[in-house]
């Protein structure tokens, strides 16, 4: 695996961190850590001199457990910090923490956080290869590079892909990833959803809805972060924008980021179908997840 000599970047806070040629090398490396999650045993010594934190000031089930398993199967020493068990209850600032970490040489930093900026604020302050697991409503890298992964690895090429992204986008980090990410390898996509949770200066186009497209990306309803109420209720939502709307549904991939709002943004009918492929975005994320870490892993000390 001798990619790490071609991959440019030293973090990965945004999809503007890459070039195509760095998220070619980050499938490629995929791909090899996919293999080895094949195998009986599923744990390599590639950074066994790497101590990574992972920091989550927000809750979290997929993201957390995938980075951590991730770090682990690739020999690192792992800590994890939670915003609700340390000093932050007491009113240490997010800069002490992360200067207190780094006294305690660690290498590498996986931090989600409510506040947008909030990575790149870290890696400002560290200069360490700082992982963006979620930002506000901002980024959400690592999910839409692995919902990418997902789909080629179940065979789609990104010139026969047409996905509807639905629902609510503005207060959707894993939008924003997804949109810079897909408009930088040309890859088409129409937005759907109610016209008060869209971002129109990010997105490309938004067009109406028409029946050409192969895969149906839901979003959560982010009731947590809307300060307003933009959306009249959830009932309305799925009357208007779920899955009922759509007759052919069968017909297309379902994929979702999780967690779902089941009966919201998406019926279990569609969520545990023949054609969803949720679960299988959390599994092919740790393999996403063990190439990036091993990636950055390398710049250590250099
Ligand atoms: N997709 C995602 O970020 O899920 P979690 O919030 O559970 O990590």
């Amino acid at each position: 695996m001798d990619n790490q000599i071609q991959f440019k970047p030293g973090r990965l806070i945004s999809i503007d961190d890459l070039d195509k040629e760095d998220i070619l090398i980050l499938y490629s490396t995929s791909l090899e850590f996919e293999k080895i999650l094949n195998r009986p045993f599923k744990k390599i010594p590639a950074l066994k001199e790497i101590t990574i934190a992972n920091i989550f000031f927000e809750d979290s089930t997929r993201t957390r457990i995938s980075f951590e398993l991730a770090e682990k199967r690739l020999s690192a020493d792992v800590v994890n910090f939670s915003a609700n068990s340390s000093s932050i209850k007491k009113g240490e600032s997010l800069n002490d923490t992360i200067q207190n970490l780094l006294r305690m040489k660690i290498d590498l930093i996986v931090i989600r956080h409510k506040v947008s900026g909030s990575a790149n604020y870290v890696y400002e302050k560290t200069r360490i290869p700082v992982i963006n697991a979620g930002d506000g409503n901002n980024e959400h890298p690592t999910q839409a590079l692995l919902d990418l992964f997902t789909l080629w690895q179940k065979g789609f090429k990104n010139e026969n892909l047409h996905i509807l992204l639905k629902g609510d986008i503005l207060y959707s980090r894993v939008a924003g990833s997804a949109i810079k990410l897909w408009n930088k390898l040309g890859i088409k996509y129409t937005i759907e959803g109610p016209n008060t949770v869209q971002r129109k200066s990010q997105i490309r186009s938004i067009t109406k809805k028409q029946n050409s497209f192969n895969v149906i990306y839901n979003l959560r309803i982010q009731k947590e972060r809307q300060d307003l109420e933009l959306i009249p209720s959830l009932e309305e939502y799925n009357e208007f924008f779920g899955s009922k709307v759509f007759t052919d549904f069968d017909q297309m991939t379902i994929m979702h980021p999780g967690p779902i709002n089941r009966g919201v943004e998406l019926d279990s009918e569609l969520a545990d179908g023949p054609k969803s492929l949720i679960l299988d975005q959390v599994e092919i994320g740790v393999a996403l997840r063990m190439a990036i870490i091993y990636l950055l892993g390398q710049k250590k000390g250099g």
